[in-house]
């Protein structure tokens, strides 16, 4: 008997633009049916009429925690099911007068919005015994920042909840895997390009992203090179961190 492959499905929260529009665009062109979301309700319009067939749409702002919930389970009602969940919504605003709104505002979107559906997705793909769920993390969650206080210790928080989770899910035989994508700099106009080093285009680390969500890669350094980087600012003494010119 002939089986039929069905597409896989994913969603990518934090799709309007940047990293999040290109992994979508990315899941999309390989074959997947991918709900994306974001605030901005114009670009996930546009976004869908270049593949309406394959892209499904959800306006929301993940600091908005009720609604989130509601309307990620209609997105996967339509979509009927999910395999894959990739959390990309994220802020990181200078924040030299230190500014507590700015700070709020960093924790809200990329360290509580995150944890709110993550839980939720988590367990549902615990209750049908297999999914994935990654994050966008970053080099600046390996130490801290002056400038960026609440930006570095939301990154932090990304790269120890999502191995928890990982952990949770090996323990508990739930068959959910995490993979953390550690990434360094990529052209999106997130970050002030003449602060950047070793950037690389939207292009270049969505392919590397996507390579490492279907093997399933529990960590992934975007691009491999910043693992060193990773390991020289953990170990670095603190009297030598504290002396480096941000
Ligand atoms: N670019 C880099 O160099 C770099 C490096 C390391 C990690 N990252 C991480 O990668 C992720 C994507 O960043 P990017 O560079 O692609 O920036 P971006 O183009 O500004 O994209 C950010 C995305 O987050 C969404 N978002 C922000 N606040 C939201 C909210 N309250 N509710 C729902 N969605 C929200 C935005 O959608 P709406 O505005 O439409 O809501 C947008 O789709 C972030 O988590 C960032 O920290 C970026």
């Amino acid at each position: 008997m002939m089986e039929i492959q069905l597409a896989k499905k994913a969603i990518v929260i934090g799709a309007t633009s940047g990293i999040g529009r290109g992994l979508a665009e990315l899941l999309a062109q390989n074959g997947y049916q991918v709900g994306i979301t974001g605030r901005r309700e114009k670009n996930l319009i546009e976004i869908k009429q270049t593949n309406p067939q394959n892209f499904f749409i959800k306006t929301f702002d993940v600091q908005n925690t009720g609604d989130s919930i509601v309307k990620l389970d209609e997105l996967i009602l339509e979509m009927g099911g999910l395999d894959l969940l990739v959390y990309s919504s994220g802020i990181g605003c200078e924040n030299r007068e230190l500014d507590f709104g700015i700070e709020l505002d960093t924790i809200n979107t990329n360290a509580v919005g995150f944890t709110n559906i993550a839980t939720h997705v988590f367990n549902y793909f615990k209750r049908q015994e297999f999914g994935q769920i990654a994050c966008i993390s970053s080099v600046a969650g390996f130490r801290g920042n002056p400038f960026f206080p609440a930006y570095a210790a939301t990154k932090a928080y990304l790269q120890n909840y999502t191995e928890s989770l990982r952990i949770k899910s090996k323990k508990e035989k739930c068959g959910v895997r995490i993979t953390d994508l550690r990434a360094g700099f990529i052209k999106t106009g997130h970050v002030d390009e003449s602060k950047m080093f070793w950037e690389i285009s939207v292009e270049t680390a969505t392919k590397l992203m996507l390579k490492a969500i279907q093997k399933k890669k529990e960590v992934a350094y975007i691009k491999k090179r910043w693992w060193f980087i990773m390991i020289m600012m953990r170990l670095m003494p603190r009297w030598i961190y504290d002396k480096v010119p941000f």
